[in-house]
């Protein structure tokens, strides 16, 4: 046993002193060191989703001039390459940190809580090195400046953020749960943090500022609205019988990986956060991710289970007979996908049965989905897309409207009724559908009004 490990040993070291003579051995381990923090920086600004607001529509990766729509007007992201004069080539590692984790630039000037420092703050040091490391080393640099922010005053005061932070910036540094495991740490870690899943899930106080950083706030990832877009809960029961609540470890796993699972597909922001970063995750960080979202689970009612409900649906789907105008459109349109059970196919057609975006109180996901339609996501573990078309085209806006009211009280969801007023807001704000075989410009064609496609059907 001895002389084995001896041996070993000795082999070992003829190898290292063999090595030495052909490199330095100093030079041959710093630049594959510098190659695996390189990586390992440019893993933590796949988690950290860095390219999703500081590239702008049809730019370079890093370059910004995305336009953030904020409570205090538009804030445009800034240029992060290591481009000397317009990106961030002068920074140092403690000016870096400092934009990242404290809001602060590298002049010393506040930044606007669109960049969410308050979440990055819980960054580590060592992660922070890697990722400086990637941005100075391997991204490439882009000599472009981008649009200055103009916010009208009294917002454009950029001191006054000073004053914001210290009301409601994160209490700092993460600090680990020391009663829960590795795994659930980790998963804290990412989600509290780099992850800012809380910057979308978490609803905002008065001062648009997320009401809780960690799991210690009990408003923390209870959902919101994004845009108009509603934001499901992660905490806990909702009336949605088959949302996040009900789903086990491997399909929230799933669902985060690949943008789709057995009960849901991803839309809305949602989408963009699994296509460029979630899906860019292992499988051991988005199993922690999940766990520490199975753990912070708060209880409450669970919905009541309705299986009567949801079978006096589908019976009377199947039968189709003295049919309301929602229950008749929805077998006409979304039945041969959907199913009169409204249950879907697995990781093919989404339920509409129990799901969240049609049983959240503010219907604008569901509407803004029947009229424009919706695409899963292709990503490395799931590359098919799978497209639902828009039937905004063909159906008038009290058509939709009373689509909707169906499929959100029909089989056992249980939400409030849609008006046309609902439906004629959000299709105003939708850029113009196509309608199968007529080209759009950047307006409908003259006539093509929905209400002028149904009347000529
Ligand atoms: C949700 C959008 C968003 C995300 C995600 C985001 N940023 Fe930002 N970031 C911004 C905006 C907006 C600004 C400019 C704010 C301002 O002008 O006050 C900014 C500014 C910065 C600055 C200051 C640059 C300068 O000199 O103006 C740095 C550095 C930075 N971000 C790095 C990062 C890194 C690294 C990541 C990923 C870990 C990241 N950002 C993710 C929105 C974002
Ligand atoms: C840019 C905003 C944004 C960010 C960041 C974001 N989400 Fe989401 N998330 C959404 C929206 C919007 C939806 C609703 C999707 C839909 O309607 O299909 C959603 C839906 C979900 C769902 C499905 C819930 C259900 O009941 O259907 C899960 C799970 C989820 N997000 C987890 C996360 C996690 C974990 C993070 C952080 C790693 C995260 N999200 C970050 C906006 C965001
Ligand atoms: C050709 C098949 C097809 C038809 C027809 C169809 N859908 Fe879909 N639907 C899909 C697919 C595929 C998705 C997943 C896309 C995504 O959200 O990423 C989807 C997604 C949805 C979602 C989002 C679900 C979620 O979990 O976020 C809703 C709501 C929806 N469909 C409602 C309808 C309604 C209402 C109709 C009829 C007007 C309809 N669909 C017609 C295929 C279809």
């Amino acid at each position: 046993m001895n002389t084995m490990r001896n041996i070993t040993f000795l082999a070992a070291a003829a190898c290292v002193a063999l090595a030495s003579t052909a490199l330095p051995a100093s030079a041959q381990q710093s630049s594959s060191d510098e190659k695996a923090l390189i990586a390992k920086g440019e893993y933590i600004a796949r988690a950290g989703d860095c390219v999703a607001c500081h590239t702008g529509p049809g730019g370079k990766p890093f370059a910004g001039g995305l336009a953030l729509h904020s409570a205090v007007g538009t804030i445009v992201s800034t240029n992060i390459t290591p481009d000397k004069q317009f990106g961030i080539g002068n920074y140092t590692e403690a000016q870096f940190s400092a934009a990242v984790r404290d809001g602060i630039r590298g002049d010393g000037a506040h930044l606007y809580p669109a960049m969410p420092y308050t979440a990055y703050a819980k960054v580590s040091d060592a992660d922070i090195h890697a990722l400086y490391t990637y941005f100075m080393k391997a991204v490439e640099p882009v000599a472009a400046p981008t649009e200055p922010t103009a916010l009208i005053f009294p917002f454009n005061m950029r001191f006054g953020l000073g004053l914001w932070n210290k009301a409601f910036a994160g209490a700092g540094a993460f600090k680990p749960n020391p009663q829960a495991s590795a795994e659930i740490n980790r998963g804290a870690y990412l989600v509290e943090g780099l992850g800012h899943c809380g910057s979308c899930h978490t609803p905002r106080g008065f001062a648009m500022q997320e009401e809780g950083m960690d799991a210690s706030n009990a408003a923390f990832l209870t959902g919101g609205e994004l845009e108009g877009w509603p934001v499901p809960s992660l905490r806990g029961p909702t009336k949605a019988t088959k949302g996040f609540a009900s789903w086990t470890q491997a399909e929230i796993v799933d669902y985060l990986g690949t943008g789709r699972n057995a009960h849901a597909a991803v839309g809305g922001e949602m989408k963009p956060a699994v296509e460029r970063s979630l899906a860019y995750l292992n499988d051991a960080d988005l199993n922690a991710i999940a766990s520490y979202l199975k753990s912070i689970a708060q209880s409450g009612p669970t919905p009541p289970a309705v299986p009567e409900k949801v079978r006096a649906t589908t019976d009377k789907l199947t039968a189709a007979k003295d049919l309301t105008l929602g229950e008749r459109l929805y077998l006409d349109n979304c039945g041969a996908c959907h199913f009169a059970g409204g249950q879907g196919a697995a990781r093919v057609f989404p339920a509409l049965d129990g799901a969240s975006i049609v049983n959240a109180d503010n219907p604008n996901g569901l509407i803004a989905t029947i009229l424009g339609g919706a695409q899963t996501p292709s990503t490395d573990r799931s590359p098919s897309v799978l497209p639902m078309p828009g039937f905004g085209y063909r159906l008038t806006d009290k058509e939709v409207a009373s689509l909707a009211t169906f499929l959100r009280s029909g089989w056992s969801n249980q939400a409030g009724p849609v008006s046309a007023d609902q439906v004629a807001a959000m299709r105003a704000k939708l850029p113009p559908q196509p309608v199968p075989g007529i080209q759009i410009e950047d307006k409908p064609a003259k006539g093509q009004t929905a209400e002028a496609v149904h009347a000529s059907h």
